[in-house]
């Protein structure tokens, strides 16, 4: 039981429950994590040398308010101007500035459902509605159902979690047309899949993309996001972050990151070659999984009890994520070749144990 909550908080914020994080092993703890989306490689040279070149003058400034040389550098990559982008201490920062600017108390936010479980815990502690709109047959976008919703805004991850389907940026765009309000795109792994939706900016001014550093530079440690939208956009947003949102070693770290595109491009061919063994040998094993364009694949269990199999695989020292809303299926992080064989067996394993009893 959690403790009473003090009568003095927020009534909303009493009576909501909040995100609950993937678990973390302790350190030192020996388990195969593929729980929480990160790389299984470490981030590029590049960022560790940038690392220890930090000096304690650095440490005793303030850092750059708007973090300017990431927004330089994350510009010119994308080909978009400096005032289109907003840097923060993870995307999940970049998710509250949105919401904050965007939802009034009392404002109604859609999105696609199932996915990030952050979005309505984000529109609680704004007093604002979450609608969930039900995913149309094989994750289509529900574009009819997200506008019948009448939002003041709408969040898509694209590719979603934890599905890892994706929706095509012809799609958001017919979206973006259709609709008034705010369309967030949650873009956090976008950089495992063929395609991604930061054009959409320029042709309308009500989308905001965003962007994370954790899964595809490696650096989920580290807490480094962004958002790219159109400069009148990025500029009210701007008001409502903190005003030293990411610290001085972030910044650097970050733009070393992004610099080094070869390293970073090497390591998404890798998940995404694993992603495809992996899910052709679960298939053949009978464990159904989802077409993936993300750094995870969502995995059906074969005799429908997902809780069981991730408790058997944890048993084993394999960490996967089950979410008690997707009760016949558990969702896997794409590792590297010896992590998925390790898992490949523990699900073996898991199916000997059930035949023996
Ligand atoms: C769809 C989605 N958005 C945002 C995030 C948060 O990313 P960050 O580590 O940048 O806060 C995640 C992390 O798992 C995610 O899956």
């Amino acid at each position: 039981m959690p403790p009473m909550a003090p009568s003095f908080v927020r009534a909303g914020v009493r009576e909501m429950s909040g995100y609950k994080p993937g678990e973390q092993p302790l350190p030192g703890e020996r388990v195969i994590k593929l729980n929480t989306n990160e790389n299984p490689f470490p981030p590029s040279e590049r960022v560790l040398l940038a690392l220890r070149e930090i000096d304690g003058e650095m440490l005793r400034r303030y850092p750059s308010p708007t973090a300017d040389p990431f927004r330089a550098a994350a510009a010119k990559l994308l080909g978009v101007s400096t005032d289109m982008i907003l840097a923060g201490n993870g995307s999940d920062d970049i998710l509250t500035i949105a919401t904050r600017t965007f939802l009034e108390p009392g404002a109604k936010l859609a999105y696609p459902n199932p996915t990030y479980s952050l979005y309505p815990v984000l529109a609680r502690l704004q007093d604002a509605t979450s609608v969930p709109v039900p995913w149309e047959g094989d994750w289509a976008l529900p574009i009819d159902g997200l506008l019948a919703a009448k939002a003041d805004a709408i969040y898509v991850a694209n590719p979603n979690a934890p599905s890892g389907t994706f929706v095509t940026p012809t799609k958001v765009g017919a979206l973006a047309k259709a609709f008034n309000g705010l369309l967030l795109i949650d873009e956090a792994c976008v950089d495992f899949a063929d395609d991604n939706c930061v054009s959409l900016v320029r042709e309308h001014s009500n989308v905001v993309i965003t962007r994370t550093l954790s899964k595809a530079y490696a650096l989920a440690g580290l807490r480094f996001g962004y958002a790219v939208a159109a400069a009148p956009v990025i500029s009210e947003m701007m008001k409502v972050k903190d005003s030293y949102n990411c610290d001085g070693v972030a910044i650097a770290l970050a733009t070393a990151a992004i610099a080094d595109q070869e390293y970073a491009k090497k390591t998404w061919e890798y998940i995404r070659s694993e992603r495809q063994r992996l899910s052709a040998e679960l298939n053949q094993m009978g464990w159904q999984v989802l077409e993936s364009h993300a750094n995870f694949i969502l995995v059906t269990v074969p005799d429908g009890r997902g809780e069981d199999a991730y408790l058997g695989l944890k048993r084993q020292g394999i960490l996967v994520r089950y979410f008690p809303g997707l009760r016949d299926k558990i969702r896997i992080t794409i590792g590297q070749n010896h992590q998925n064989n390790a898992l490949l067996a523990g699900i073996k394993a898991l199916t000997a144990t059930e035949k023996a009893a």
